[in-house]
């Protein structure tokens, strides 16, 4: 007997992101009580970024929900659908539980699986992939994935280098099985080798905090890193699907900074109209960023119906990995 291949396709988008827009000046400013000096001509110059969003009641569980809510009514499922809720986050609200299950709580959700997934910048490529697979085996049929981030919890105010390159935010989409192809090739990576590139390498331990539980970042060497993992990552997938990377509608890098978007677009020929940026809007929002860009570039009418997207994700670990998508 013959079953109908089953694919995921992504049917809503939504994204949430707190709280009143930080510019770099407002930054500047805010540093410079503390003694440390930036500008905004630096941080725009070094990385694109603009503005971002930083909490003050929100946590990533509620960043999370708010842009869940707002994908599932984009949807148009009904919760009862949703069997399969899964969110990327390197910022949870506590050790445990997850934040997954609490967004399911929230939901009204009460059959299926919730768990999160932790591949830092990189953990929304992984979520999706992960969910592709599991609606693609048969074992669930529709999946809330969500990217969500305080990323503000965790930076060193005193680090100059790295604090003024992150933002808070939330965005989740929707798959659904489908008999018409949605997520059409993934490709996952990592090289544990680098780990301490980029690290926030605190535990917990006999009730002492070891180690320093802030973000450190080798710049110079995630950026390099960085951009070499995500030409060669964008090169197998659309090798691997059969497709050439100019029939690419859209391609939606980790927003991480636009020099890292800019030279990977150019090493990939993709032209820069083709390429979604919004780091300069929300800064570098860890695992939210993809799913933020897709939202935003959906809404304002970038991203069509039938469009052929590649998303990438880069990040602590060094992990990353890519999605070719048709919308
Ligand atoms: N404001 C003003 N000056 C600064 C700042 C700041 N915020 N930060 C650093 N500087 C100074 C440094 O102190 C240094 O001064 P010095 O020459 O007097 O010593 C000077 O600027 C140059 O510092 P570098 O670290 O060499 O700056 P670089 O050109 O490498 O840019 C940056 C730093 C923007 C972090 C760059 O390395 C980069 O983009 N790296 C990629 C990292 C990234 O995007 N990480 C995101 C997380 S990882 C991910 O998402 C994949």
């Amino acid at each position: 007997m013959e079953y109908a291949k089953t694919f995921s396709k992504l049917i809503g988008t939504g994204s949430f992101l707190p709280g009143q827009a930080i510019t770099n000046l407002d930054l500047s400013k805010k540093l410079k009580k503390i003694g440390v000096s930036t500008s905004d001509e630096w941080i725009n110059d070094r990385t694109g970024i603009k503005q971002r969003y930083f909490c003050d009641d929100d946590t990533t569980s509620t960043l999370g929900l708010k842009a869940a809510k707002i994908a599932i009514e984009d949807a148009g499922v009904s919760i009862n659908e949703i069997d399969l809720v899964v969110v990327a986050t390197t910022t949870p609200d506590s050790i445990f539980p997850s934040v997954a299950c609490k967004i399911q709580g929230q939901l009204g959700i009460d059959k299926g699986a919730a768990f999160d997934v932790k591949a830092v910048c990189s953990g929304f490529a992984y979520a999706l992939n992960i969910c592709d697979l599991f609606i693609k085996s048969g074992q669930h049929s529709c999946a809330l994935v969500i990217g969500a981030e305080t990323l503000s919890d965790i930076l060193n105010w005193q680090d100059r280098s790295t604090c003024v390159l992150f933002g808070d935010g939330a965005g989740a989409v929707v798959l659904k099985s489908s008999n018409k192809p949605g997520i059409l090739k993934s490709i996952l990576r990592a090289d544990g080798k680098y780990a301490n590139i980029l690290r926030a390498p605190a535990r917990v331990s006999q009730g002492n905090i070891i180690g320093n539980p802030f973000a450190e970042m080798d710049g110079k060497e995630v950026y390099r890193r960085a951009i070499d993992a995500l030409t060669s990552n964008a090169q197998d997938v659309m090798s691997k699907a059969e497709i050439p990377i100019t029939d690419i509608d859209w391609f939606i890098p980790h927003q991480a900074n636009s020099r890292i978007l800019n030279a990977v677009a150019k090493r990939l020929q993709i032209s820069e109209d083709k390429l979604v940026n919004t780091v300069s809007n929300h800064a570098n929002t860890s695992a939210a960023s993809i799913p933020l860009a897709i939202d935003t570039a959906r809404k304002d009418g970038r991203i069509l119906h039938g469009d052929l997207i590649l998303v990438q994700g880069v990040g602590g670990g060094l992990s990353w990995g890519s999605s070719l998508i048709r919308m």
